[in-house]
């Protein structure tokens, strides 16, 4: 009797199992047929994915799925109906950025299922496989039984075939983007947010992402056990995570996919997963370098504040003009020139004016002294995440700053987590999340309204960069991680290993206004930066930004000028980039191109170890000879002692081809212009 109860048994779990067995239905290749995706339906009719690269299983069979408020799962019981393939290639020119020209060339599949169950739902899965990556977004098509979808949870998961070492900072936690990169293996992930990278066991990298948030909530990924990841959605505060009426598309999730490090940071797929640019010529978006009325607040010296402290005088944004026009700078920014900085504006975000400036500051009057020195005012507009308030303010504020010539607004969404204010349709406002739906659609309500006034919008505590400026090109910088202000006041402060792990990480999702260049390397109190003085200038070339600010106060730059050089000389527009070498949270090594003349920049960081790095010129022209101006650690330099400073600036010629060692202190880096002769 036994006996043929467990005999029973062996073939109901046979079954089950063969019912649980995905089967293939549709295929498709990238370009170089290295990356291969089958879309899979199970016998339960659970639709999924697996991603083999070169032969070898990357993403073992993945499921695919939504969960809604208001309606049965969309997660079983659907079949195949049909699968459309196209493929594109081409070329298309980026009006500022990292490279001039980006080619795009991907297999296109998209796949219909449809559940056959009474409500005959469908939907559209489509992934595009390129050689560096895939991407894959659903697509809701208009259908009569299912007219408003209510997302309670996207059911996308990413189980990894081996193990591997993960690089992530933790999502919707207080301090948002804010975060120290940690490096753990795979299941010791919490919920993290993306770009996360993993580094798989067999050697290839992954950067999981996504393309296109437009009118969703951002995508966060959690362990659920072992190498199994699954997408999280930020929250909202008031029901369903996302609620879209059919049809509509979602973000494209995205795998990145290498075979090292910098092919990571080499990679277009994020940014060619976006729709071209809307907005035309955009010959008003101006890139550049431009100084700040800024760090005397973080270091406590000036206030935002009125009194007599207050940073935003007229006579002192004038002598900050006659610095950057001195040096070649060509913007300042302004903080704390508007009314609503008294009393607890961290809370009360409703106090700010984004049009009345503080007594002392006479708006007007340093528009038009800008204007005589060529440096054009940044505008500053904190909302204290009270999106609601910026937005009923912003059509007036932003006709202001046309009216006067400003070309560029730094926003700000300073709050915790869970503190950003929208308003309902019904008028009511609500506490929301940095990331959620709500904040995508205000953030491109921003970008675009300040477009029609051809202004360009650089948020700080802003919705991650998922490759937007490829289509609305005045979105032209953002924040996002934890940058220079860290090392003002941060506990604890920027350690030396942060932007080599920030190039692999944070980096891949598109530029950061990290305000690099504080050359006295001290912080609030005469605390210590973090850093060699080398590193500092590196920072211009490694962390891009097509606006880079030099952020020091002029007297530190004053005392600093053989440095101050090297930033006077660097551009912050590229045509070219390569990565040279690199290593997560190790070293990286970065070469870019100017865009207005032949000569190459190269910047290198390490971490809290020194580094004997050689890397070959082979970026440079045949043919051409170049001076290069080598500014690096010297041999006692080192981040924890005065001798951070101690830095070697030298001149040689060199050719293509050649090679060149780069010495890295610990904490150090090294900064190179190469003139064409
Ligand atoms: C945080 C921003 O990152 C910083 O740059 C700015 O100075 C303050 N908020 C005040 O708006
Ligand atoms: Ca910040």
């Amino acid at each position: 009797m036994k006996r043929l109860y467990n005999i029973f048994l062996i073939v109901t779990v046979y079954f089950q199992a063969m019912a649980l067995k995905a089967e293939t239905v549709a295929t498709i290749t990238s370009p170089n047929k290295n990356l291969v995706v089958h879309i899979l339906i199970n016998g339960e009719g659970r639709p999924g994915y697996n991603v083999e690269s070169n032969g070898k299983n990357l993403v073992s069979e993945s499921r695919l799925g939504f969960l809604l408020s208001d309606a049965p799962q969309l997660a079983r019981n659907f079949i195949f109906v049909n699968a459309v393939e196209r493929s594109e290639d081409g070329t298309w020119k980026q009006p500022w950025g990292e490279w001039e020209s980006i080619r795009n060339h991907f297999n296109e599949l998209k796949v219909r299922i449809q559940e056959k169950t009474p409500l005959h739902r469908q939907l559209d899965i489509v992934f595009r496989v390129y050689d560096d990556g895939i991407g894959f977004r659903y697509e809701f098509p208009e259908q009569p039984t299912l007219k408003i979808a209510n997302i309670v949870e996207e059911l996308t998961q990413f189980n990894l075939a081996e193990p591997a070492t993960a690089w992530w900072i933790p999502a919707i936690e207080s301090n948002r983007e804010e975060y120290l990169y940690n490096k753990t293996s795979i299941d010791e992930v919490g919920l993290a947010q993306t770009p996360m990278t993993v580094k798989l066991s067999s050697g290839s990298y992954i950067s999981f992402h996504e393309a296109a948030l437009v009118n969703y909530s951002a995508m966060n990924i959690q362990k659920v056990e072992g190498r199994h990841l699954k997408a999280v959605l930020t929250p909202s505060s008031s029901g369903p995570k996302v609620t879209r009426a059919l049809p509509f598309v979602t973000p494209w999730r995205t795998l990145t996919i290498a075979s090292d490090a910098p092919g990571l940071y080499m990679s277009h797929l994020i940014l060619n997963l976006n729709e071209p640019n809307k907005l035309g010529d955009v010959s008003w978006v101006h890139p550049r370098k431009y100084v700040g009325i800024w760090w005397g607040m973080h270091l406590d010296t000036q206030s935002w504040a009125s009194g007599v402290k207050h940073g935003a005088t007229t006579a002192y944004a004038k002598k900050m003009i006659n610095f950057a026009s001195k040096n070649g700078f060509s913007g300042l920014l302004v903080e704390g020139w508007n009314q609503g900085w008294d009393g607890d504006w961290f809370a009360n975000g409703d106090d700010f004016s984004f049009t009345k400036a503080y007594p002392d500051y006479d708006l007007d009057a340093v528009v038009a002294y800008g204007k005589t020195k060529n440096v054009s005012i940044i505008a500053h507009n904190e909302t204290s995440a009270n999106a609601a308030h910026y937005e009923a303010e912003m059509g007036a504020a932003f006709d202001l700053y046309k009216s006067l010539g400003i070309d560029t607004i730094k926003t700000g969404y300073v709050s915790d987590a869970g503190g950003f204010r929208v308003r309902k349709p019904d008028g009511s406002i609500v506490f929301d999340w940095h990331e959620g739906q709500a904040s995508s659609v205000h953030h491109l309500k921003v970008v675009t309204e300040a477009a029609k006034r051809h202004i360009a919008i650089n948020p700080h505590e802003p919705i991650k960069d998922t490759g937007l400026r490829r289509t609305y090109p005045n979105w032209i910088s953002r924040e996002g991680a934890r940058g220079m202000e860290y090392n003002a006041w941060g506990v604890p402060k920027n350690p030396p290993a942060h932007e080599a792990n920030l190039v692999f990480t944070r980096m891949l999702s598109g530029p950061f206004d990290s305000t690099p260049g504080v050359l006295s390397l001290k912080g609030r109190d005469n605390s210590d930066i973090l850093s060699t003085e080398a590193k500092q200038l590196a920072l211009y070339v490694v962390i891009y930004s097509p606006i880079q600010m030099v952020p020091d106060l002029p007297e530190n730059y004053e005392n600093h000028l053989p440095a101050l050089q090297f930033i006077k000389d660097v551009p912050t527009d590229w045509s070219d980039t390569r990565v040279l070498a690199g290593e997560i949270g190790d070293h990286a090594v970065i070469a870019r191109k100017d865009r207005a003349s032949d000569n190459w920049y190269l910047g290198a960081v390490g971490n809290d170890q020194s580094h004997m790095l050689t890397v070959k010129l082979d970026f440079l022209s045949a043919h051409t000879t170049y001076l290069a101006q080598i500014y690096r650690d010297g041999s006692k330099a080192d981040y924890r002692t005065e001798a951070k400073h101690s830095m070697i600036i030298e001149s040689r010629k060199v050719h293509a081809g050649d090679k060149l060692t780069l010495p890295i202190a610990p904490g150090g880096g090294e900064a190179i212009r190469f003139v064409a002769q």
